[in-house]
C-alpha cells in the first residue's frame, strides 16, 4: 500500500505553485505603474516552477468574445536585480477591461480582470480655458477703464485745488 502511494506520489508531484497571474506592483517592484493607457506589465510566473519554459499569455476584451494571444518564455530565475520582472502586454485600447490569462503546457491560470487607463481627448482637456480667457479679458478692461477713470479724477482734483 504505502509502495503505492510512493509511485503514485512520485508520478503525480504535488504542484505547490499553481500558474498565477498578478500586476506588478509599484510599491514591491521598482516599477512606476503597471497599467498604462494601451498595456499591462504583467508579473512573470514563478521561475522556480516555470523558468526557460514557453507560455501564452491570452487575453480579450471582457465585453467581447475575440480572443487574442501573445507567446513568450519564462525568465530563469537569476539574482540580477537588473532583469525584467514583468511582461509588458501592449497595442491594448485605452479604458477598457480586459480578461487575461497565463496558459503554459496544460496549465491555465485564473483570469486577471482589469481595465487599461483611460485616454482624456485633447479638447476636454481644454474646454474650460477659452471660456475662461474671455472672462479675464472682460475684468482686464473694467479694471483698465476704472483706472482711468480714477486718474483722470484725482489729477482734475489736483487742478481744481491747484
Ligand atoms: C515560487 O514557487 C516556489 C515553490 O515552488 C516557492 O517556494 C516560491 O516562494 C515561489 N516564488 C514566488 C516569487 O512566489
Ligand atoms: C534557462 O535554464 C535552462 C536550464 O536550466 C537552460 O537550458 C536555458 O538555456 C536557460 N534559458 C535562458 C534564457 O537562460
Ligand atoms: C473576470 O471576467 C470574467 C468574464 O470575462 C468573469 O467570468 C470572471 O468572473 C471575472 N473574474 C473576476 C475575478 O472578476
Ligand atoms: C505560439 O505558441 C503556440 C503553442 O505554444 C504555437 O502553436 C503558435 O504557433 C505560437 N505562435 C507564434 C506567433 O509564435
Ligand atoms: C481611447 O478609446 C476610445 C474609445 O474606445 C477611442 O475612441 C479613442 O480613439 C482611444 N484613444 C486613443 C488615443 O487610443
Amino acid at each position: 500500500m504505502l509502495a503505492v502511494l510512493f509511485i503514485l506520489g512520485t508520478l503525480c508531484p504535488l504542484n505547490n505553485a499553481a500558474l498565477d497571474i498578478s500586476l506588478l506592483d509599484p510599491q514591491l517592484d521598482d516599477v512606476l505603474t503597471a497599467k498604462f493607457s494601451d498595456g499591462f506589465l504583467l508579473r512573470f510566473p514563478n521561475c522556480t516552477s516555470y523558468g526557460g519554459q514557453d507560455g501564452q499569455v491570452l487575453y480579450q476584451i471582457i465585453k467581447t468574445d475575440e480572443k487574442l494571444s501573445e507567446n513568450f518564455t519564462v525568465p530563469n530565475c537569476t539574482s540580477d536585480k537588473q532583469a525584467p520582472r514583468g511582461l509588458l502586454l501592449n497595442k491594448l485600447q485605452n479604458g477598457t477591461l480586459y480578461s487575461v490569462w497565463y496558459k503554459i503546457g496544460e496549465e491555465i491560470s485564473l483570469p486577471l480582470n482589469s481595465s487599461t487607463l483611460p485616454v482624456t481627448k485633447f479638447s476636454e482637456i481644454n474646454d474650460g480655458l477659452p471660456a475662461r480667457s474671455g472672462a479675464m479679458v472682460v475684468i482686464t478692461v473694467i479694471l483698465a477703464l476704472a483706472m482711468a477713470v480714477l486718474l483722470a479724477g484725482l489729477i482734475s482734483l489736483i487742478f481744481i485745488s491747484g
